[in-house]
């Protein structure tokens, strides 16, 4: 049996590697506040301790099957707060840097924690984003914390490489995606995302990508090779 735990599964991207990976006959296990399906388990990542709890206690019961290939996506982020920073509560920094950051963070510890042991093919794919590297007005949070994993994992495939059984890391930089994220930021207002215009041309002239083209893209790049960093 192969196994695909996948952070953020219950819409845009997330949603699309869900079918994608289920279609190659993966069993899922996905975590977010509103999926309903079979393979969803409720979390909410803002809520660090309930979410570290809950991934845990999934995690373990998991890692206590035999699998011929293990793959963890951490898709889960969001875009809000969008704005200047000084403008943010002391609240907003906290649940931002939880769903964008530790989150991810958590998961992947957890993860190395139960399946390090395991023989199997094991690789970890974390959705970046061109904000890691270009920064932009009003993103402060998801900026940094897009950058802050991006070094993350150049670190966790650092420490992998001595492992008896390694986990891969690949980092995908996945292009500006049609989901309910790039509605938020079309929505957000010009003098707190001054480059607000730019993504209402992009949606006005279909150049945004499908999440289903995207998610196939990342299937085929990121696990048949061995690159540490794609963009897809
Ligand atoms: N869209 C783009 O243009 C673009 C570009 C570059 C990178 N990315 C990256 O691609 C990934 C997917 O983005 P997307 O565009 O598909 O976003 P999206 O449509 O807003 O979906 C976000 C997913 O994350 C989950 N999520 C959000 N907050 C959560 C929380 N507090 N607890 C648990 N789950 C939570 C959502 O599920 P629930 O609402 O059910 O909790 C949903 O499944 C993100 O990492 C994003 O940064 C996107």
């Amino acid at each position: 049996m192969k196994l695909a735990i996948i952070t953020g599964g219950s819409k845009g991207l997330g949603a699309a590697l869900v079918d994608l990976w289920k279609r190659h006959g993966y069993r899922i296990v996905e975590f977010s506040r509103t999926g309903a399906t079979k393979d969803s388990v409720q979390c909410d990542f803002q809520d660090y301790h309930q979410s570290a709890t809950i991934v845990s206690t999934t995690m373990k019961q998991l890692s206590d099957t035999e699998y011929s290939e293990v793959v963890l996506i951490n898709n889960v982020g969001a875009i809000l707060p969008i704005g200047p920073i000084g403008d943010f509560s002391i609240e907003d920094y906290q649940k931002s840097i939880h769903v964008n950051f530790l989150s991810t963070i958590m998961v992947s510890g957890v993860f190395t924690k139960y399946f390090q042991q395991h023989r199997c093919n094991k690789t970890i794919i974390y959705i970046s984003s061109g904000a890691a590297i270009r920064p932009k007005y009003g993103w402060s949070l998801y900026c940094g914390a897009k950058a802050g994993l991006d070094q993350f994992f150049r670190t966790y495939a650092l420490e992998q490489s001595p492992q008896k059984y390694p986990i891969r890391a690949v980092t995908c930089n996945p292009g500006v995606i049609d989901t309910d994220m790039q509605e938020t930021i079309r929505n957000t207002p010009e003098e707190l995302f001054p480059e607000k215009a730019r993504f209402i041309g992009l949606k006005n002239n279909n150049e945004l990508r499908s999440p289903e083209h995207v998610a196939a893209e990342i299937y085929q790049r990121c696990l048949n090779s061995t690159e540490d960093y794609v963009e897809v």
